[in-house]
């Protein structure tokens, strides 16, 4: 591809001009197409991480979304969010189509943290209540009220929002209670009835988790029970449930949302990420029977982008992708090829401690050590740093003290050769730091 740039040029002006967020790597990417993104100088990688854990899911530059946006930012781009725009109804609809049952009220907005924001004010202005409950090993998104939802170094500097709590997350391989599945009681899922008796001021308006969390370790709940004890315990005390799929929706974990692998249905549920095909939207979904009549004309609180119609046209797109192209199954196929292989690594790499997966939701949890389950952190960076250099992009849980979990979720309708590929650069990896550690 050609630039007026050079590489080094690029770099120089992004130092000089650009804020980054996590994960600085001064890859300069010029050009994707499915699960392949190459670099200004024309080097290729795999795209192992859906472009940070998602939003690539049907590959980049699927060829129906860019037909889909093309005919769109000819006629409208932006229609003000109090009008009513085609792309923006016939997404809702179709949205409506797939959602679990009763989940078909939308507000649109354009990332996953402006999203969970709408998620929790909804519930407070819903319930009549201001308190809320989350998980400690969740991450819900970078503004203030999102990081109070998540893990304390996130918000190093920054005041928590009032009343806003955490109970421990279902993360079994460090069970915050020292036991073991199946004979733990659920005591994690137990802990929110505890938190609402004897931790809260009775004004909990919601309780958010991720049906699998992401960026906090790759955790995945073991069981239908913990979702059930949830519920339950919600009904009891009126808290509504909300449930973040902004990694897991649009079938990444081989079912079309992360909760209908739990047979439960949440009462708000946020989606983003992989929704719009590459481009940047999001939304917070209600269940009719909990809104007021008057939510939908008069919501409570606007973005000026929110459901734009460009956005809403790429969604659209791609979620013909996802049914179409039977996007859950191959996740399921796919994955499966994928965990068979890393369940092989595990037994044979002292590096590889636990690994973790539904579809293509993948973790792997480096250890120091098998027995003590010591957290392999800069070992995780260098396997990460050195799939890059072989040409694959991981990607990697970013909570303090679990950035040893290697994360991979490529897109779904990845090749098995490049599928093959991916595992044999991360084993490849993974030897070479083994090594390293030894000979050190
Ligand atoms: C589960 C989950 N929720 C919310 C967010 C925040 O989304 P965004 O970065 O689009 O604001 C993320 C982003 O990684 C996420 O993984």
């Amino acid at each position: 591809m050609e630039t007026e740039y050079s590489e080094k040029e690029l770099i120089e002006k992004d130092e000089r001009y650009v804020i980054h967020g996590w994960g600085y790597s001064p890859i300069v990417l010029v050009e994707g197409k499915g699960a392949i993104v190459k670099d200004i100088n024309g080097r290729e990688y795999i795209d192992a991480i859906s472009m940070m854990a998602g939003p690539t899911s049907v590959g980049s530059s699927h060829p129906k979304v860019i037909e889909a946006v093309k005919r769109q930012v000819e006629k409208i781009s932006l229609a003000f969010s109090g009008s009513i725009n085609i792309p923006r109804v016939e997404l809702s609809e179709k949205l409506a189509k797939i959602t679990p049952p009763k989940l078909n009220k939308f507000f649109f907005a354009c990332g996953g943290s402006e999203a969970i924001e709408t998620a929790l004010e909804g519930a407070m202005k819903i319930a009549g209540k201001k308190e809320i409950i989350s998980l400690y090993h969740g991450y819900h998104g970078g503004t203030l009220a999102t990081l109070s939802l998540g893990q304390p170094s996130h918000r190093e500097g920054f005041s928590t929002m009032p009343g806003f709590r955490q109970i421990p997350a279902p993360y079994c391989y460090h069970c915050p209670y020292g036991k073991e599945y199946p004979h733990c009681n659920f005591e994690c899922a137990r802990a929110l009835e505890e938190m609402i008796k004897y931790g809260t001021y009775n004004d909990v308006a919601a309780f958010i988790m991720e049906p699998m969390l992401g960026n906090g370790g790759h955790i995945i709940p073991p069981d239908k029970e913990y979702f059930r004890i949830i519920k339950e315990t919600c009904k009891k005390y009126g808290v509504l449930f909300i449930t973040d799929e902004i990694q897991t929706g649009f079938g990444r974990t081989g079912k079309m949302w992360g909760c209908d692998h739990y047979d439960f249905t949440p009462d708000i549920m946020v989606v983003g990420k992989a929704m719009g095909g590459g481009l940047p939207i999001s939304a917070t979904i209600f269940k009719e029977d909990i809104i007021p009549p008057d939510f939908g004309r008069k919501a409570w609180h606007t973005f000026t982008f929110s459901g734009n119609a460009i956005s809403c046209a790429a969604a659209s797109a791609a979620i013909d992708v996802v049914i179409e192209e039977k996007l859950p199954d191959r996740a399921v196929e796919t994955g499966h090829l994928m965990m068979e292989r890393l369940k092989l690594m595990q037994e044979k790499h002292p590096l590889i401690g636990d690994v973790r997966g539904k579809g293509l939701f993948i973790g792997v949890e480096l250890v120091k050590d098998k027995k003590t389950r010591e957290k392999a952190v800069n070992e995780a960076a260098k396997v990460l740093e050195k799939s890059e250099g072989k040409g694959v992009l991981f990607g990697i849980s970013t909570l303090v003290g679990v950035g040893n979990v290697i994360k991979i979720k490529p897109p779904l309708n990845i090749s098995k050769d490049l599928t093959t590929k991916i595992l044999d650069v991360f084993e490849e990896a993974v030897s070479e730091v083994e090594n390293e550690s030894v000979s050190k």
